[in-house]
């Protein structure tokens, strides 16, 4: 499963993809406001620091303005996934820049169907968002679970990008069911190292190693 960091900070970024766990990143709207920075200059920056897609949205609502947006966006690297959402505007720039060569990220998908049009549409990624359903009393694990299954059926070349994750339980529910990339916030990633028996443990190995009176090297 890949893993990217659904995040425009920078530092976030450098610090996870130094161990090499970063497979790509995921940027919106919300996440360019909260870096405060150009939306370019940070999607240049970002591009150049990893390697995999890195995915930028557009924020027309019609097809064609979305189109040129979309082709003014891919220009910042080749590394660029042109993000559009899941409106039937989004579907027709989806199917537009995808046969231009682009990678495009469909979001803002809810629904099985909602990704069924995505993958017909020539997407690279569907981007499900779990943690959405989860506060309106829905499943979002489950809508993974759907669209695996029916990608399946039919050999959908288009990746599920199982997005809008607040948990470590989110990221392990995902992938036990083969979701193909998940995106999570960077402390989100950090949390998957957490455990209490590891803190417990190592608390006690610390405190009779002392009592050795040993020093390694
Ligand atoms: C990623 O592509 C999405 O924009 C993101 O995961 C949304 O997450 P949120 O629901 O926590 O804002």
């Amino acid at each position: 499963m890949k893993f990217f960091l659904d995040t425009a900070d920078v530092d976030a970024i450098r610090e996870l993809n130094e161990l090499g766990m970063v497979d790509g990143v995921t940027t919106n709207p919300s996440l360019i406001l909260k870096a405060g920075r150009n939306i370019e200059d940070v999607t240049a920056e970002i591009c150049g620091m990893v390697s995999g897609p890195v995915s930028a949205e557009v924020v027309a609502d019609k097809a064609d303005d979305m189109i040129r947006e979309g082709k003014h966006l891919a220009r910042i690297a080749k590394n660029i996934a042109v993000k559009v959402p899941l409106t039937w505007d989004g579907l027709r720039a989806c199917r537009a820049l995808s046969d231009a060569g682009h990678m495009v990220n469909v979001t803002l998908c809810f629904s099985p169907a909602q990704a069924i049009l995505a993958a017909k549409a020539g997407a690279t990624f569907i981007s499900p968002f779990i943690g959405r359903l989860d506060d309106i009393h829905l499943d979002g694990v489950d809508l993974i679970a759907d669209i695996r299954e029916i990608y399946d059926n039919y050999g959908y070349e288009t990746q599920i990008l199982a997005a809008s994750i607040r948990s470590v339980n989110h990221i392990v529910e995902v992938a036990k069911i083969g979701s193909d990339v998940i995106t999570a916030p960077p402390a989100v990633i950090k949390a998957m190292a957490k455990h209490v028996l590891t803190d417990k443990g190592l608390e006690q190995f610390t405190a009779d190693w002392a009592k050795t009176g040993q020093k390694i090297g």
